[in-house]
């Protein structure tokens, strides 16, 4: 891909960081960063500059100009979505983002979590509670925020079942492309006519707010709404699905921590979704690209070469959070980073944590004593999902006291 090659040469080899899942990911990170702030890693067939630090990944974030979101997303997610907001850069990309994101601050998110979040966690435990035990991940993580999704757009609960498999299709998009088309395509086909309905009547769901709100006299089109809506799936559902069980694991396999949160819900379960999300962010590596030939910040980078954000190193790194390798609730810092920064950053970040928190709090409340099944532990692991730049686990079998 790159004009001429990285002047650097390649840190590690045998495995490629945008397809396949990377063994001992964290102390792989830990490594190359005590000799660098970055590294040169493979990556598609090529090689990528690997941003180690949260010094440098924070800076790359806000550095539109040099690594702009616009010159990537195009070519990895535009065959599937379409032009949404990641494609988009300038008055573009702020117009657009101005228009559909009143709907996710933080002052609107907060009055879901009643109506919409806290019945739905509960509807979702009822199927399952009085079993005693669960595959955590196959009944709860995986379905609850593609239903909180649902349930926003105001879509019908009959059709719940299709829009999780439309939702899945698009997550494997890299791996089976076809399918994700297909899901693209059912999806925009099936969406049409609610969407020309909303705009003759409006309600309160979310669909009907991303077409009567306005900013200086602009509306979304049509195919605005559908690329955003179809943006929601892999960037709002299969994020938090990962975010959510990468806290249970955590909790899971420090059952200690997880006691002290389970006895003081309120306390402490704002601040377990966190450090869940500093110690093992889903999105952990973050691919993007840098268009033109530069030096930045001492790194010579060729045109053309492929950047990886490793956020998941920069939630690890000792200059901003001690002792970083542990997972402690009572840290109390927050991880912001693990939701980007600059213009691109989550336009879901409230929505997020309300539906983290909601959910842990929900699962705490009706699973007692919750604990990994006897066992199992060799069996719960955080793995790459989809190539290097998702982690989370594929099962979690827990128990739990049943009355
Ligand atoms: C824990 C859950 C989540 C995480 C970790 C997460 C993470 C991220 C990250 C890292 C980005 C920046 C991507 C980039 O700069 O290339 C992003 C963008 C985005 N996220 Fe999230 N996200 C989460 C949940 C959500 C939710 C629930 C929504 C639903 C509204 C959402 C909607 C978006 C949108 C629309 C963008 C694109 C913003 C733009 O390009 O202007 N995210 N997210």
């Amino acid at each position: 891909m790159g004009t001429r090659p990285l002047a650097d040469a390649v840190d590690v080899n045998g495995v490629d960081f945008a397809f396949e899942d990377v063994p001992a990911l964290h102390e792989l990170l830990a490594d190359l960063r005590a000799v660098r702030p970055y590294a040169i890693v493979p990556f598609a067939g090529a090689h990528a500059v690997l941003l180690l630090t949260h010094e440098l990944v924070s800076a790359a974030f806000k550095d539109e100009e040099t690594f702009p979101a616009a010159a990537i997303y195009p070519l990895t997610t535009g065959p599937v979505l379409g032009r949404t907001l990641q494609c988009m850069s300038g008055t573009e990309h702020r117009i657009n983002r101005a228009v559909a994101s009143p709907p996710f601050r933080r002052n609107r998110v907060a009055r879901y979590v009643e109506p919409v979040l806290e019945p739905l966690a509960h509807e979702l435990v009822d199927r399952f509670a009085e079993r005693g035990e669960a595959d955590l991940v196959a009944e709860f993580t995986t379905r609850y925020p593609v239903l909180v999704i649902s349930r926003l757009l105001g879509l019908p609960v009959e059709d719940e079942s299709t829009v999780r498999r439309w939702a899945h299709d698009l997550f494997y998009f890299p791996f089976e492309p076809d399918a994700a088309m297909t899901a693209s395509r059912e999806f925009t086909e099936y969406i049409g006519p609610i969407l020309a309905e909303r705009r003759r009547r409006p309600g309160d769901d979310l669909v009907s707010m991303l077409v009567t709100e306005s900013v200086d006299g602009n509306r979304l089109g049509d195919e605005e709404v559908f690329a955003f809506l179809r943006l929601l799936f892999p960037a709002g559902a299969d994020t938090t699905m990962l975010a959510l069980a990468n806290t249970l694991t955590a909790l899971l396999t420090h059952p200690d921590q997880l006691e002290t949160v389970a006895l003081a819900p309120d306390e402490h379960v704002t601040w377990a979704v966190w450090e869940g999300l500093r110690w093992e962010p889903p999105v952990g590596l973050l691919p993007r690209l840098c268009p033109r030939a530069t030096t930045w910040n001492g790194i010579d980078i060729p045109a053309d070469t492929p950047m990886i954000f490793s956020i998941n190193a920069a939630l690890r790194d000792p200059a901003v959070y001690p002792d970083p390798y542990r997972f402690d609730i009572t840290r109390r810092e927050t991880a912001m980073l693990a939701f980007g920064q600059g213009p691109h950053t989550c336009a879901g970040t409230w929505l997020a944590l309300a539906e983290l928190t909601t959910a842990l709090s929900v699962l705490l409340q009706r699973l007692p004593n919750l604990r990994l099944q006897d066992g199992t532990e060799e069996h719960v692991r955080i793995t790459s999902q989809v190539g290097a730049a998702l982690r989370g686990p594929t099962v979690l079998p827990a128990r739990w006291n049943t009355a």
